[in-house]
């Protein structure tokens, strides 16, 4: 039996020469950073997204630093969910914010409202509430998510999206990476699209934009090629190397999730019939469909169900997440003493089975029938 594996690095011979035939414009031309293919891969990024500009950077964790400091969150404290990946908490701290966690809920993975109303409301802070880091999970956008976005503008606070997992995850007309305040998208290679590694900040505003260029290039405004630094930024810049890869999975992106959102359908299907829970997109116009959510029934347990799959050649990727943040040791101390239950329960007691734009139509049957079978009564 051919093993299913949980990631695709989806390029055609076509793409691969395409993109040495760039690469290899590009070493001649000598501009390595900071030139036409940056510059394209924004406006295309920006135009798909929907949003007035974009910003490439080295990382997703860039990218959501540079937000952070456009808000100017230092000293501030700023709502996160506890159920995310390193690097959302670890902006925070690195601009000199605090983190106050989120608890989550099984529909979406993500907080709820009430959860964000809870924390706004009646709590008081050493540092000033500024506004909430939110995290579409998986691709997944809560259908509560345009409430919470009202609800934190009337409390003067902002809303900033980690799309890192959302690339073209599309609610009520609206992408992800322009339902809020801001949003940094990851293309690190597991991503739905990558550029090896690197990030894009979608932003509306015309001075944030030009702030965030200056974040990305050590703080130096505009076209300055001069030793004057205005803002403290950092060398985080895209290479044009990179943004070649980055256009050219652009360019094929709603294709790629065309494939994904099929697998999904096909996999989900017997799991529906089957009564089994799972994180569902229906709600959305689109979604990236990064992550599958498969909630383990009663009694099963992750390592057993990932065994038993393993023996069939069917491999799973990696869980959105295995431990909240408030439990990894690095973060020991942030919120010390508080309990975030639903988080505490059902990080370790969910799977997330392979789901490729690579996957056959009988491959992904294969992991729907697989998943009935050892998570069925
Ligand atoms: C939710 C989330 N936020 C941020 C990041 C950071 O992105 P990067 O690895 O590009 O720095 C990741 C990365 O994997 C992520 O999953």
């Amino acid at each position: 039996m051919e093993p299913i594996k949980p990631f695709y690095f989806d390029i055609t011979d076509e793409e691969i020469e395409l993109f040495l035939s760039e690469a290899r414009q590009i070493l001649k031309s000598g501009t390595l950073i900071l030139g036409p293919h940056s510059q394209a891969f924004e406006q295309a990024f920006a135009a798909y997204v929907g949003t007035r500009y974009a910003v490439s950077v080295n990382s997703g964790s860039s990218g959501l630093e540079i937000l952070l400091r456009l808000k100017q969150a230092e000293n501030t404290t700023v709502l996160v969910p506890t159920n995310t990946n390193f690097a959302t908490v670890a902006a925070v701290l690195r601009v000199g914010g605090e983190v106050q966690y989120l608890d989550m809920e099984p529909k979406t993975f993500a907080p709820s409202l009430a959860m964000v109303q809870a924390a706004v409301e009646g709590q008081t802070y050493a540092k000033p509430l500024s506004g909430v880091l939110w995290v579409h999970i998986g691709g997944v956008i809560s259908p509560e998510f345009p409430q919470v976005v009202d609800y934190c503008h009337q409390k003067g606070l902002f809303v900033l999206e980690d799309t890192a997992h959302a690339h073209g995850s599309q609610l009520n007309d609206v992408q992800a990476g322009n339902l809020g305040d801001g949003a940094a998208f990851s293309f690190f290679p597991t991503k739905v699209m990558t550029t090896f590694e690197g990030g894009m900040i979608t932003l509306n505003d015309e001075q944030e934009d030009l702030i965030a260029r200056s974040l990305r290039n050590q703080g130096k405004r505009g076209m300055n090629f001069g030793g004057l630094h205005t803002d403290f930024g950092n060398s985080t810049r895209m290479t044009e190397i990179h943004a070649v890869l980055g256009q050219i999975h652009l360019a094929k992106l709603d294709q790629m999730l065309t494939r994904r959102q099929r697998a999904y359908e096909l996999i989900t299907a017997p799991l529906r019939a089957a009564g089994l829970t799972f994180v569902s997109t229906d709600h959305m116009d689109r979604a990236s469909q990064y992550k599958l959510i498969v909630l383990l029934p009663e009694g099963k347990t992750t390592l057993e169900v990932k065994q038993a799959l393993a023996e069939e050649q069917i491999f799973l990727g990696g869980t959105v997440y295995e431990i909240p943040c408030h439990q990894q040791p690095v973060f020991a101390g942030i919120c010390a003493g508080q309990s975030f239950p639903q988080a505490e329960y059902w990080c370790p007691r969910h799977i997330c089975p392979p789901l490729t734009s690579g996957m056959t139509e009988a491959e992904a049957e294969r992991v729907g029938a697989a998943l009935v079978r050892h998570l069925g009564a």
